[in-house]
């Protein structure tokens, strides 16, 4: 393990009281300290409380649920009906009942519950879309907030994107529109009086540039495709679920959901929301490191960077070694990181509670080489990629550790990865902010 697979340039410590933020593509924790698990899902807001439905991924694909108050803090709910393999649940309300819609056997089922936890039950068989009973893959869900009408939007047959409203008896009703072409993962939201619709290219479990396309009408004609981010982020990583509209007293925050999946959609899978810029014409994401929303206001806010440490600031071993770099933000950098070498910075400031610390590295390859972390005298390391998918492919990541209370904790930081491979120090990469 010789190549050069890393280069720490500083580590930036996020505010000494244990924030809360959305963090793209960090594992996230709910109260109960679990792994949240509820993929391809969707959120509904009642009385303000949030809840957050979708599949889990440990569970065979069982309908989960969240609740939240700040979409930080999740409260788990548990499964909520007995039945698996049912895919992009999404919640709607079309009577005065509480419903869940998903994808079991390329057929849509309804579930149906008097509560909004809770007790959903099949109703009825799964079955066909509208018009010409197509199977379809993916359910996506949206409120027409001019009309109070659900739709649901499915890749109809596979292949076109079509949008059925859900009748008042909570059946599947009659096609209202349809968007030709190969996509999927379809998402929507309304801005002004414009309808945007945001989905994926089909590449299985693979990122890909997600397109947007909007409308007059519900009914009305699509433009698009137009892109949401750069392409070559692949929306960061991710693929939509759905689009959350929060209309605070300050300001009206349109947020993308995506999935990160992992190889396999499989219970590593996390989440990557961002807020986006909606013009007439365009829907931007916004990508921050790290970023929340205040629900009651609407404004958005990011963390201010703390105290930060620098390459010269480790002490090394082995065979690492400080070297200039002109566009790391120190101007150094630290290269010959491996298995025998390593980068150890002290006495940074901990809170006793998880707390979010920001990596500044690149790797050669990620899928062949892992950064890994040691925290204090843990014995085992923590491969960085299990902490944020988005690590080794972007230069700068959130990680949450858990320091010790004080001004004594010590971060290491290793590599592994395959011999021989040429060292590829300056990446080009996209820039982060942090
Ligand atoms: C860490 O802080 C202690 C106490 O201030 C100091 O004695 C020690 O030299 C520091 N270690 C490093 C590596 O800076
Ligand atoms: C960390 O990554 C390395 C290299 O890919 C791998 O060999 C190792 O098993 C991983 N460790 C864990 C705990 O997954």
């Amino acid at each position: 393990m010789f190549a050069s697979h890393i280069l720490p340039v500083l580590i930036i410590a996020h505010g000494v009281f244990a924030a809360t933020w959305i963090v793209p593509g960090a594992v996230w924790k709910d109260t109960a300290g679990n792994t949240i698990d509820a993929h391809g899902g969707g959120i509904v807001e009642r009385s303000g409380t949030f809840y957050w439905t979708g599949q889990s991924a440990s569970n065979d694909e069982t309908p989960f649920m969240y609740s939240s108050t700040d979409l930080l803090n999740w409260t788990p709910l548990g499964a909520q009906a007995s039945i698996d393999q049912m895919w992009r649940p999404k919640y709607a309300k079309p009577n005065g009942e509480f419903w869940i819609y998903g994808q079991v056997n390329r057929l849509v089922q309804p579930l149906v519950s008097s509560q909004v936890v809770g007790g959903y039950a099949v109703h009825g068989a799964a079955v066909y879309l509208p018009p010409d009973d197509y199977t379809y893959s993916d359910t996506g869900m949206f409120l027409d907030p001019a009309s109070d009408t659900w739709y649901l939007l499915t890749s109809a047959d596979h292949n076109n994107l079509q949008i059925n409203q859900i009748n008042s008896d909570g059946t599947v009703g009659s096609r209202v529109n349809v968007l030709e072409g190969s996509y999927e993962a379809p998402g929507m939201f309304k801005a002004g009086s414009t309808y945007y619709l945001i989905v994926s290219a089909k590449t299985g479990w693979t990122a890909n540039p997600n397109k947007m396309f909007y409308s007059s009408g519900i009914t009305g004609t699509w433009t698009g495709p137009f892109d949401i981010a750069p392409e070559s982020e692949n929306t960061y990583g991710s693929q939509n679920t759905f689009e959350l509209t929060i209309s605070g007293s300050q300001a009206t925050t349109y947020i993308y959901m995506g999935d990160a999946w992992d190889s396999t959609g499989g219970p590593s899978s996390t989440y990557v929301w961002l807020p986006m810029t909606v013009t007439s014409t365009s829907v931007t994401l916004d990508y921050y490191s790290m970023w929340k929303v205040d629900v009651t206001t609407g404004a958005i806010s990011y963390p201010a960077s703390k105290k930060r440490f620098m390459a010269e600031e480790a002490k090394l071993s082995g065979r690492a070694t400080v070297m200039a770099c002109d566009q790391c933000i120190g101007k150094r950098s630290i290269t010959g990181i491996n298995s025998e070498s390593q980068a150890v910075f002290h006495n940074i400031t901990g809170t006793g509670s998880p707390q979010w610390i920001s990596l500044h590295y690149s790797v050669n390859n990620p899928e062949e080489g892992q950064a890994h972390i040691y925290v204090n005298d843990e014995p085992l390391p923590v491969n960085i990629s299990d902490l944020n998918r988005r690590a080794g492919y972007h230069k700068t990541i959130p990680v949450q550790l858990n320091l010790k209370r004080g001004d004594e904790n010590t971060i290491r930081i290793g590599a592994l990865g395959s011999r021989g491979k040429p060292p590829n120090l300056f990446p080009s990469l996209s820039p982060i902010i942090s």
